[in-house]
């Protein structure tokens, strides 16, 4: 396993490969890895021939009080879990090697960034965006990989891809939680004992938006609304949002009914740290 930190070594090296025939599969992270980015990684793996990971702390997504700093950041491990996972390569730059001095180029998926997350993050996605357009010409993978996790940023990316011609597929993979069913995220390792026990609002309203659905309840304010009850029963819990939206254009159902595909996504604070998680209705 390779560990590349300049943009024109990376290109190079796997511009060598792809010209000897060579499948680049591409997971982009900003380390902390866990097992919903091995997921992506074994999946990579699997259906690929080089596997390509970038441990990149984007600061252009986020906030000026968000938790850039503080983000963690334990390499060592990080480079030890690829290596168990026969990643080829991993990318993992410096903020100047992507934004050097007079850097002035940014990407907006316009209108889809607005919502849900990027109303109370505002430029989240267009430095997402941005960094993974940055990555993708840098790579050249013929697959990325992306978790089903961050909805949102899925179908940013995706919209992204095809609005740009960037020739890369797209594969989303499931959200892969723990054994009680919180999502995992870089960000649980901020929550105290006490408030990992109160994170599990989120899965749990989830589960009662599904059981909801399934027994016929299919009007979306009212399921959102049982969820935010649900949700505000616990004093630690502070809904940021929650969102019953169309999944492609994220447009709200507000006073419709529930149907097959649509996006059930919420971001709920639980002290000082803000979670997401969402469901596809089947
Ligand atoms: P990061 O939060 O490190 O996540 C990297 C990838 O892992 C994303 O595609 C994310 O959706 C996926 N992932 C995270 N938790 C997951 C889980 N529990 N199950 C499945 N997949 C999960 O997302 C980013 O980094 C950044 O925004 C990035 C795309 C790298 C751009 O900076």
């Amino acid at each position: 396993m390779r560990i590349i930190r300049s943009p024109k070594i990376m290109s190079e090296a796997l511009r060598r490969l792809r010209s000897k025939g060579k499948t680049i599969g591409f997971v982009p992270t900003m380390g902390a890895l866990h097992e919903g980015h091995l997921s992506l990684i074994r999946r990579a793996r699997k259906d690929t021939d080089i596997v390509v990971v970038s441990i990149f702390v984007n600061p252009r997504q986020f906030g000026p009080k968000e938790d850039f700093r503080h983000y963690p950041r334990p390499m060592r491990k990080d480079i030890l879990l690829c290596r168990k996972e026969r990643v080829d390569f991993i990318f993992h730059p410096s903020g100047t090697d992507i934004y050097p001095a007079g850097y002035r180029t940014f990407i907006t998926v316009e209108g889809l960034d607005k919502v849900l997350c990027g109303k109370s993050r505002p430029g989240h996605f267009r430095g997402v965006a941005t960094v993974v357009a940055k990555l993708f010409n840098i790579v050249a993978a013929d697959i990325a990989y992306f978790g089903q996790k961050d909805a949102q940023q899925v179908i940013i990316i995706q919209r992204m891809v095809k609005d740009l011609n960037i020739p890369v597929k797209i594969k989303v993979m499931p959200i892969v939680r723990d054994k009680d069913g919180l999502a995992l995220s870089s960000r649980n390792t901020y929550l105290s004992r006490q408030e990992r026990q109160d994170a599990l609002v989120i899965p749990k309203s989830l589960d009662l938006a599904r059981a909801m659905i399934e027994s016929g309840i299919k009007q979306a304010d009212r399921v959102a609304s049982l969820m935010r009850y649900q949700i505000k029963k616990n004093k630690t819990a502070k809904p940021d949002y929650i969102a019953i939206v169309d999944q492609k254009d994220l447009r709200p159902l507000d006073g419709s009914r529930i149907k097959k595909g649509a996006l059930i996504a919420l971001a709920i604070r639980i002290g000082n740290t803000r979670l997401i998680d969402n469901y596809i209705v089947r």
